[in-house]
């Protein structure tokens, strides 16, 4: 017989710690985040199979998306809302660098429509004008992925297709420390924000769709990029 006070099964029945909200967020959209990750288009552009115009077709979609995002940040800045305030971040701001970034690749006045997924996305965020919690969840997916595989990307487009640096300054965060210093310095940010259970339900609610959309756009982006478009 077991002389401790705790069942012999204690270790297979004892619960982790519970985890910090990041932890939640991240294990709750891993899924997603692998979807999107590896959605056809991601893929085939990251190994090298299709080229720099199709690269710049993403980034001509971004620009519709932090247009966005970006407009409603600027109105919580704006309001100096407290729940959003520790997360603002000047440096964070792409969309300059994501339009110089447009400049050099596609030319001074090229135009482009938002693709359907794309005036989804885009609208998804502006929707969240109202409510910080979720307005959150896409500066979290954006921001964060930029400094996460939006790396990857950036080193991968220079390797593969030749596109110059001037063209991808979107990867570059010269105002911030150390991407992983501020990832983790983030992430410590999000468990200690107050929100309330709902605000964190709506914000994992918002993370999963985001999730879905930008899998959305890349789905959009595979039908514009089929092997005759792609040159
Ligand atoms: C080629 C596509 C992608 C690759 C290769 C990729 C890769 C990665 C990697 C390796 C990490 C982990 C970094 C770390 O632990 O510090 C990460 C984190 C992250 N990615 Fe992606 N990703 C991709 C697409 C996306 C997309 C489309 C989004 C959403 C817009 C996204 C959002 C995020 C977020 C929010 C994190 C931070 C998770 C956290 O630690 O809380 N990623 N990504």
């Amino acid at each position: 017989m077991s002389t401790s006070p705790l069942p012999d099964n204690a270790t297979a029945t004892t619960s982790p710690a519970p985890e910090t909200f990041s932890q939640i967020v991240r294990a709750t959209t891993a899924e997603r985040h692998s979807a999107a990750e590896h959605s056809s288009f991601m893929t085939d552009l990251m190994k090298g199979d299709l080229n720099a115009a199709a690269y710049t077709r993403l980034l001509a979609q971004y620009e519709f998306i932090y247009e966005a995002l970006e407009t409603v940040a600027a109105e919580f800045r704006r309001a100096g809302h407290p729940l959003t305030q520790a997360f603002d971040h000047p440096g964070l701001d792409r969309l300059d660098s994501i339009r110089a970034d447009l400049r050099q690749l596609a030319g001074e006045d090229h135009e482009t429509e938002p693709l359907p997924s794309t005036a989804r996305y885009a609208d998804r965020i502006r929707a969240t004008v109202d409510t910080p919690e979720r307005f959150l969840a896409h500066h979290y997916l954006r921001y964060l992925g930029d400094l996460s595989g939006g790396q990857a990307v950036a080193a991968l487009m220079a390797r593969h297709y030749e596109v110059p640096s001037e063209g991808l300054s979107m990867y570059r965060f010269p105002e911030l420390p150390k991407p992983k210093v501020f990832k983790d310095q983030y992430r410590v940010l999000l468990d200690e924000a107050p929100f309330t259970q709902e605000q964190r339900d709506a914000f994992l609610e918002e993370a999963i769709a985001g999730f879905d959309l930008n899998a959305e756009v890349f789905a959009d982006l595979e039908k514009v990029t089929s092997p005759s478009a792609a040159s």
